[in-house]
């Protein structure tokens, strides 16, 4: 094992990324109106505070020792158009579901987080887009631009990072109220599965296990512990996550948190650096280099050991464990082959990290009707194949990362529905990636937590780590 490389490190500063070579940028048209707009962004109030993410931090160094699972998801991308109460509950109430399968089915504690209130932009593999010999840029979400396919819709527009600042601070509200208010208290687990998802081929799995929930809150309370006594009944903790790409954005929202004179991205708890922008001496990287929030870095199939190693060090030089999520997205045919040497490269060296499984985004083909899917066999695929190469590093599966919705949407394939080719247009509905639907995602949770229940035991300690 080494110890992470002792440099002094070079000033950071909330614009220190201006200076580095940036991908991904989007072209706006006119530099003073960008200006206009992040000032005034700079003047709101922060989205989330410095104590929050710390609290997650906490929670996902559980994770990190083995001793925590971690469910992150929702929506590729939020959607301007698709602002509503339902659909912000629909996603949280699934969510809640899955935890409960997954706490209650395998026994461990579930860290929440949503990839909602903030996940607006979008890498893309194309700057343009051809669609019937007419060429336009690409749509890059709507804190950028608009998905129509029209010149107007397309032109980059500053405005949308003040829709997209005021359209997440509605859903955290919203978000808040549920996980605090009463929604997510345990007694309501029978409320979580109304609506479709009660007519999903899981509901009735799914309702069987909300009876034992049931019978174990009537013995607590009989012992004296109810939502009254017990806050951890009656409310849960629930994050929010989002790929930090739009830099001007998520500058305008970093500030110092009063209490320890550290900086924090405020725009969410936990922020990500993608696949396409976690280039080591990269903007994206040095902007989330600086600020003390827990974050993530996609680890897809070119990723080799020395990179992994040295964007570990240069994120989390004191090897924090909570700070820095792996977040491996290689695709079912790859998973087996690629990740167990990137575990054991971690492991050797004694990094702390946690692992996530993303098993979405390696996974996507595009239909001869042209519609972007995912088969639910190959995510499943990919899960396994995640499971067996920590199994063989003698590391622990951390948790997973998905992209789903609450809403009975037909955009991957397979699963018990056994969607087809064929259904997918009847309610395809996403702004970019095919989503697992309700049902999906507690087919999805029910698999996780017997995978995760048949392998449990206990994780071989990490090298023992000198002390920062
Ligand atoms: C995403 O999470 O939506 C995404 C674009 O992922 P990746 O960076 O892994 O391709
Ligand atoms: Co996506």
């Amino acid at each position: 094992m080494t110890e992470p490389v002792a440099m002094i490190p070079a000033p950071w500063s909330p614009d220190s990324w201006r200076a580095r070579p940036i991908r991904q940028v989007p072209a706006y048209p006119d530099p003073a109106h960008l200006a206009a707009a992040e000032a005034k962004l700079h003047r709101y109030p922060p989205l989330v505070f410095a104590g929050e993410a710390r609290r997650l931090r906490a929670a996902l160094a559980q994770a990190a020792d083995g001793r925590a699972f971690v469910l992150q998801g929702g929506d590729c991308a939020e959607s301007f158009a698709d602002f509503t109460a339902n659909i912000i509950r629909d996603t949280f109430r699934v969510l809640l579901q899955m935890a409960v399968v997954l706490t209650f089915g395998a026994g461990v504690p579930v860290v929440k987080m949503g990839r909602m209130a903030g996940q607006f932009a979008k890498p893309r593999s194309a700057d343009e887009e051809t669609v019937d010999g007419t060429t336009l840029p690409s749509y890059r979400g709507d804190i950028i631009n608009g998905p129509d396919f029209t010149p107007a819709a397309r032109i980059p527009d500053p405005a949308r990072m003040e829709a997209a600042y005021f359209q997440s601070a509605g859903t955290l509200n919203l978000l808040r109220a549920f996980a605090t208010g009463g929604y997510a208290d345990l007694h309501e687990v029978h409320r979580w599965n109304l609506g479709f998802i009660a007519r999903s081929p899981m509901a009735d799995r799914y309702r069987d296990l909300a009876h034992r929930i049931d019978e174990t809150l009537g013995f607590m309370a009989a012992c004296g512990m109810t939502s009254g006594t017990t806050p951890q009944i009656r409310e849960t903790d629930f994050f929010t996550s989002h790929e930090a790409l739009l830099l001007p954005y998520e500058q305008a929202l970093t500030r110092v948190d009063s209490t320890t004179g550290d900086w924090y991205a405020c725009s969410a708890h936990f922020l990500w650096v993608g696949e396409r922008t976690r280039q080591p001496d990269g903007a994206h990287v040095e902007f989330l280099r600086g600020v003390k929030n827990p974050i993530g870095i996609k680890v897809g199939p070119a990723m080799t050991e020395e990179e992994l190693l040295a964007l570990i060090d240069r994120l989390n030089p004191a090897n924090e464990p909570g700070r820095l999520t792996l977040i491996s997205r290689m695709g079912a045919q790859k998973v087996a082959r690629i990740l167990p040497p990137l575990l054991r490269a971690v492991r050797r060296e004694g990094r702390r990290v946690v692992w996530l499984c993303d098993p979405m985004h390696g996974n996507t083909v595009t239909t001869a009707a042209r519609y972007k899917t995912r088969s639910f066999e190959a995510i499943l695929a990919e899960v396994r194949g995640f499971f067996d190469a920590h199994a063989e590093a003698g590391t622990w599966s951390g948790g997973v990362h998905v992209e789903m919705t609450g809403r009975d949407v037909t955009e991957c394939v397979g699963g018990a529905h056994r969607l087809t080719e064929a259904d997918l247009a009847r309610s395809y509905e996403t702004f970019c990636d095919p989503r697992l639907n309700a049902g999906q995602s507690l087919e999805l949770a029910f698999l996780v937590a017997e995978e995760l229940k048949a392998r449990r035991r206990p994780v071989a300690e990490p090298p023992a780590v000198a002390a920062q």
